[in-house]
């Protein structure tokens, strides 16, 4: 008999039909009872076992972790847990599950512990309704764009460029690490490597998104992307997933309002399609609070954060306006912050963007016009000669969720902070190329994935809403 999910049984309450389902067992209660889980719901089927009509030796085999395959009539549930339950006909064992062993049992686990275990995490409540909302904001992402008429365009994983100018990469080479091939002056000899020069992981797919916007006009890129950088953080991963989209004739406020469109209207689908995952992770976001002192507790709901993102505009803030508030700040006054802001022109840490968004404005803020010091070589210049078009978005309890800007389209412009940049032109030959055939005003941004996940989810930690997450010193799995 074909299997029906149980979130189909769920939805179609056929009382009275006999069904077959496949899964595994969450427990198995009184000899009685087994709570089966497939993955399709949250909820697992409870499927009602008639002690009589089964071997004793067969049903002690059922335990926490063994897959089966039912058969069984939908009935009416007795109990008071569920509305419907299924009487079992048929058992058949698929795989066996050693319960001394099987480490995932009915019981609260931490976080840590269950991320040692990150190949069978996906058998509890939490990471498979966070994979399911991660899969349905994936889903929701290519419907954005695509409903906008944006093309998916595929950016090289291995490049040869730096995109983001900071150095933090994971190099990929065939070379023989032990004995490589040497210069004349010692250094490596990169051009009898694989691709005859050097090679890295990408850190982000806009240059080349840029080149495709130049013909496509609306373009995104949703892949795989690397980091070097070593932030042992509950924000950073060293391999995470990015969505930039990059369009020809956007100016800087075009820009902000698409990024801000955009997280609204995939927050917005995954809040009616994952009703019952987020219920769950609201519920557990709320006792995570409970468990915090005062202080650090959260003032809204998960629920109620992400309504509220959806609800309310974004503030738009320039960096200087920022600047400003924050030497004002009470917390830069009485030294709480671990990097006083004392000038223009500093950095922002995420102390500093938490305090913002979470004290100051309490909703998110999209800063813009940053000093050129501090950001990527691409970004258009401002008539000031101090900033750049630059945008970050940042989001409570998470920080920066998208950076983004307008783009330097004027070739003399570019060349000039290229060299000041100390950035090889020889390099971006081809980058410098759109400037020169058919220039245009364009715009981007990146909006990394798992910092979406994470604020959708109310996770603490980056680690787990990846399944496999690389962070230094871990590529388990
Ligand atoms: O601000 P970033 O470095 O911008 C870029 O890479 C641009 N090329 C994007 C563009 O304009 N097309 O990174 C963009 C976003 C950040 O805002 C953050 O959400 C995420 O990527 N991000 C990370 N997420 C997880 N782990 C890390 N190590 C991350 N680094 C950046
Ligand atoms: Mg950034």
């Amino acid at each position: 008999m074909k299997a029906t999910k149980i979130s189909e049984i769920e939805q179609q309450l056929k009382i009275n039909a006999t069904f077959c389902v496949k899964g595994w067992v969450r427990t198995f209660r009184a000899q009685r009872f087994i709570a089966l889980n497939d993955g399709s719901t949250l909820d697992n089927l409870q499927c009602v076992v008639d002690m009589d009509q089964f071997d004793d030796t067969f049903l002690k085999q059922i335990t926490t972790g063994a897959s089966l395959a039912i058969v069984g009539k939908l009935v009416a549930s007795q109990g008071s847990g569920q509305k419907f339950e299924m009487q079992v006909t048929e058992i058949e064992l698929l795989g066996v599950s050693d319960p001394e062993k099987y480490p995932i049992q009915p019981k609260k686990h931490s976080m840590e512990f269950l991320r040692e275990k990150a190949h069978l995490r996906i058998r509890t409540s939490t990471f498979s309704a966070v994979m399911r909302v991660r899969s349905a904001l994936s889903f929701a992402v290519h419907e954005f764009f695509q409903e906008k008429g944006f093309y998916h365009v595929h950016t090289p994983i291995i490049t040869g460029s730096d995109a983001e100018g900071a150095g933090e990469m994971f190099r990929v080479s065939t070379l023989n690490p032990s004995n490589p091939p040497k210069n004349e002056d010692g250094t490596i000899a990169y051009k009898e490597d694989f691709f005859g020069k050097e090679t890295n992981l990408t850190v982000s797919g806009q240059l080349e998104a840029e080149t495709y916007a130049m013909g496509l006009g609306e373009v995104y890129t949703f892949g795989p992307t690397f980091r070097a950088e070593n932030s042992n953080t509950t924000r950073h991963l060293a391999e995470f997933w990015m969505i930039e989209p990059e369009m020809a004739f956007y100016d800087l406020d075009d820009n902000m309002s698409l990024a801000e469109d955009f997280i609204s209207s995939v927050l917005k689908k995954v809040l009616q399609r994952c009703e019952k995952d987020l219920a769950f992770l609201d519920d557990r976001f709320a006792k995570e609070e409970q468990a915090k002192p005062q202080l650090e507790r959260s003032e809204m709901g998960l629920l109620e954060k992400i309504n509220f993102v959806t609800q309310n505009k974004f503030k738009r803030v320039s960096y200087t306006e920022a600047i400003d508030i924050l030497k004002n700040s009470k917390p830069n006054k009485k030294k709480k912050f671990k990097y006083p802001v004392d000038e223009w022109g500093v950095d922002l840490q995420s102390e500093h963007e938490r305090f913002l968004v979470e004290k100051h404005f309490k909703c998110p803020v999209i800063l813009y016009d940053y000093p050129s010091g501090i950001k990527a070589f691409y970004m258009r210049r401002n008539e000031d000669g101090k900033t750049v078009r630059a945008m970050d978005i940042l989001f409570p309890g998470i920080g920066e969720i998208v950076g983004g800007s307008q783009r330097e389209e004027r070739l003399d412009v570019l060349e000039k902070r290229i060299e000041e940049m100390h950035i090889d032109p020889k390099e971006l030959w081809w980058y410098l190329d759109l400037r020169r055939f058919g220039t245009v005003p364009h715009s981007g941004f990146g909006l990394g994935f798992e910092r979406l996940v994470l604020f959708t989810t109310g996770m603490s930690n980056i680690r787990d809403v990846i399944p496999y997450p690389r962070t230094p010193q871990n590529a388990e799995f």
